[in-house]
Parts: structure tokens; C-alpha cells; sequence
């Protein structure tokens, strides 16, 4: 436990999302830079237009679906962002 005390995580760097900086933490999956952001829903439902963000936060859902560098229909939860991605919300 001491050894961890001192640990020193790598520097953050960011992605963007609909164009706009996001900062991230090495090891973040772009669904946790979104939450740490504020970024809380990003989609909305095909019937009813509500809201969706993360939900399952494990690969289940398929709520948080988002494109990156030009794959759609990613799961933000899963996907660890790297730097210089671009997100790209609907
Ligand atoms: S939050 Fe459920 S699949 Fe991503």
C-alpha cells in the first residue's frame, strides 16, 4: 500500500467532443472523460428523444453510443480514449 501512496500518474491530455477540448486521465475510457467533463447525456432515444449517457457502464447497455475518429456506433464505456481522439456525439 505505501508503494501506491506514492504513485504518479501520467500526464493528462485531451480528446475533443463536437469539437470542443475535453481533458482525460491515462486510462480513462472516453465514457469517464465525458462524465468527469460534466458531459452526463450525449444521445437521446430514437421514440421520445430522451436522454442517454452512461447507464451500464459495462458493455450492456448501448446507451452511450458515440463516434470516434469516424467509427460510429462506439461504446464510449469501453473505448479507452487516446490522445487526440475525436469524439463526435448525435
Ligand atoms: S453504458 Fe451501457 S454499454 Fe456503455
Amino acid at each position: 500500500m505505501k508503494d501506491l501512496a506514492g504513485a504518479r500518474p501520467e500526464p493528462a491530455f485531451e480528446i475533443t467532443v463536437d469539437g470542443r477540448p475535453v481533458s482525460v486521465l491515462p486510462g480513462q475510457t472516453v465514457g469517464a472523460a465525458l462524465h468527469a467533463a460534466g458531459i452526463r447525456s450525449w444521445r437521446t432515444t430514437r421514440f421520445g428523444g430522451r436522454p442517454r449517457g452512461l447507464f451500464c457502464g459495462i458493455g450492456v447497455c448501448f446507451d452511450c453510443l458515440v463516434s470516434v475518429n469516424g467509427s460510429p456506433e462506439q461504446r464510449a464505456c469501453l473505448l479507452v480514449a487516446r490522445a487526440g481522439d475525436e469524439v463526435v456525439t448525435s
